[in-house]
């Protein structure tokens, strides 16, 4: 899959597909404008009309809350027109093209289609594809990369955390089944961090993961000692086709974030999780809400993230009424 289908001739983004690839200097850009923007959301206005009159249509072929809610969201406080199609009750199901449905939604005049699928490549099919001047966004794809999620993952990392460099960064559980893992390593990789730690028995770590620059630990306790972020994995039971594990019982104890092991870790440390939590199988009720974890700040973050890379595709035309200092960054004034 070729990363250079998502930018333009001056470097600019024209989808966004994945992180990989992608210059520190870019990845920075959509940080600093998602600050931006979240500043510009906590004035008395929740409405930027950076996107008026544009159309964005979210298309899930697979289940979603958080992030299909907060792309919508994102959409809405860009005051663009959010159409949600509801793939259950659509013509896929009537075995209808993924070719097909994009050919008849841009017929609609439609300016960026947000996608999630179970296969990965499934956005650089839809971007290939997609007429000029029509945006795709990858919301995930099988177990390939979901870069919104990586990125409000760095977002909610440089909050915390400020500088990349000086960060020892572990990923625990599924992290074969995960696009979160590799859209976080990615950019971890890009900014600079220091150590990124993948911690997960072998059954669940990709052959050649190595080969991404990250440390693998098939021990928790080595995984987890001198770590400043810790990123918890769902164990995604829905792509394990085969036996990965003896039971969840036993990852929990061998893998888990129990409150015993969260007093092991440096007292600094945040927790972050992607959602959808399993209570008891990677972490524990009470440590997913304890003074620790940013599982709920990274939902939070994930709005202003995705309204920074829906703006910086979609908004060469923005409305004059958007923050001057939004519109400079974003290329609009220049
Ligand atoms: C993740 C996903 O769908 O890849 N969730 C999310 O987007 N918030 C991770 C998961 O499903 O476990």
């Amino acid at each position: 899959m070729s990363p250079e289908l998502q930018l333009d001739s001056h470097g600019n983004l024209r989808h966004l597909l994945t992180l990989e690839g992608l210059s520190s200097d870019l990845l920075s850009r959509i940080l600093d404008t998602a600050e931006d923007l979240e500043k510009a959301l906590r004035g008395p206005e929740k409405n930027i009309p950076l996107l008026r009159g544009r159309t964005i249509v979210n298309l899930f072929f697979e289940p979603s809350t958080r992030t299909r809610t907060t792309f919508e969201l994102a959409a809405k406080r860009l005051s663009a027109d959010v159409l949600n199609l509801q793939i259950a009750a659509s013509s896929t199901s009537k075995g209808e093209t993924l070719f097909d449905t994009l050919k008849t939604l841009e017929a609609m005049q439609a300016d960026m289609f947000v996608v999630r699928h179970d296969a990965s490549g499934a956005a650089h099919f839809f971007a290939e594809h997609a007429a000029p001047g029509v945006a795709i966004l990858n919301a995930g794809d099988g177990r390939h990369a979901h870069p919104t999620q990586g990125l409000l993952d760095l977002f909610t990392i440089r909050r915390y955390k400020q500088e990349f460099t000086n960060l020892r960064v572990a990923i625990v559980g599924d992290v074969l089944h995960s696009r979160v893992a590799r859209s976080d390593i990615h950019g971890l990789r890009t900014l600079g961090a220091r150590e990124i730690r993948v911690v997960a028995p072998p059954t669940l770590v990709p052959a050649g993961i190595e080969q991404m620059g990250v440390r693998v630990c098939h021990r928790i306790e080595e995984g987890l000692e001198g770590a400043d972020v810790v990123i918890l994995l769902r164990l995604q039971k829905e792509r394990m086709l085969g036996a990965f594990l003896p039971s969840m019982g036993e990852f929990h104890r061998d893998f888990g974030l129990t409150r015993k092991r969260l007093e092991t870790l440096r007292k600094d440390a945040i927790i972050m999780h992607p959602g959808p939590i399993n209570r008891g199988v990677e972490i524990e009720g009470d440590v997913a809400y304890g003074p620790q974890s940013l599982i709920l700040q990274q939902v939070s973050h994930g709005i202003a993230v995705r309204m920074a890379v829906m703006a910086m595709i979609l908004g060469h035309n923005a409305s004059p009424t958007a923050p001057t200092r939004t519109r400079r960054r974003l290329g609009v004034l220049r």
